[in-house]
């Protein structure tokens, strides 16, 4: 074992989970990683030198399978998330919201929970969750990710009330824009659409953010940093975007 600990990484198959499995791995930790897409995570692991078990944080026995696989563990990144739709509220459809809240909330409930009695044996853990800046910040067209990322908002300031006197710190990292393929799965695979989300704009990069991560799990145990909000310079609010002008010639 690391003398950092066992760090689980969830939806490390793509994006800002995979670049967390790379940055922890690069420091010290022994890094498992969760995710639905194999062959993606299996290339991962493969790069990294991380674990990589099957997991649909949204499937109870997929969780409980996945908990008992990792066994101990020191730091849990709960990543799996994103958004679907861009509809408002009057038009959007409310399976999307499920699934957001599924994906968003109870799944990140689900893990916790499932690896919570490893955080505390550890003597040391950490629970540190991607939220986001639509936590924060509601947006036209966000109504059920803004719904679902202000609800892990409350349940991670909640779970943070709850433990204290144990050995685990709560963090909760809440990104602006990132250029991953968040907006190729909100836009349900239109890569036209999703490119001209960034278009003209210096975005933050899957490693900005695992950086934030990796700079939180290594303060010293009795440091929480309870949240990090992180935008591009470009990105004031959710919806006030410097963009350049771009040449296509
Ligand atoms: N990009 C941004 O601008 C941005 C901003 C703020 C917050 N965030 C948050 O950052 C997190 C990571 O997103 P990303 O930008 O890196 O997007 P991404 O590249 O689309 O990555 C999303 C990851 O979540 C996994 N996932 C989705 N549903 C899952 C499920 N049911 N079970 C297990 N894994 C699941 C996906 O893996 P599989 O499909 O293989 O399961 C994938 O690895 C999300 O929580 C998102 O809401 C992103």
């Amino acid at each position: 074992m690391s003398v950092r600990g066992t760090a689980v990484v969830t939806g490390a198959s793509s994006g800002i989970g995979a670049a967390t499995a790379a940055r922890l791995a690069a420091t010290g930790w022994d890094v498992v990683i969760g995710a639905r897409r194999l062959d993606r995570l299996d290339a991962v692991a493969e790069a990294t030198g991380a674990r990589a078990l099957p997991l649909d944080v949204t499937d109870d026995a997929s969780v409980a399978a996945f908990a008992e696989a990792v066994g101990n563990c020191t730091l849990l990144v709960n990543n799996a998330g994103g958004a679907i739709g861009l509809e408002p509220v009057a038009a959007a459809d409310l399976q999307d919201w499920q699934a957001m809240y599924d994906t968003n909330v109870l799944g990140v409930a689900r893990v916790t929970q499932a690896l919570l009695p490893a955080l505390v044996a550890s003597g040391r853990g950490h629970v540190v969750t991607i939220g986001s800046i639509a936590g924060l910040e509601p947006y036209p067209g966000g109504g059920g990710y803004n719904a679902a990322k202000h609800a892990v908002r409350a349940v991670m300031e909640v779970l943070r009330m709850e433990l204290v006197g144990q050995p685990v710190r709560v963090t909760e990292i809440d990104p602006g824009m990132v250029e991953t393929d968040f907006s190729v799965v909100r836009f349900r695979g239109d890569e036209a659409r999703a490119a001209a989300v960034y278009r003209g704009v210096e975005a933050l990069t899957a490693d900005d953010i695992a950086e934030c991560v990796g700079w939180a799990a290594e303060r010293p145990d009795h440091v929480n940093i309870d949240r990090i909000v992180v935008k591009p310079r470009d990105q004031a609010t959710a919806t006030l975007v410097h963009r350049r002008p771009v040449d296509d010639s």
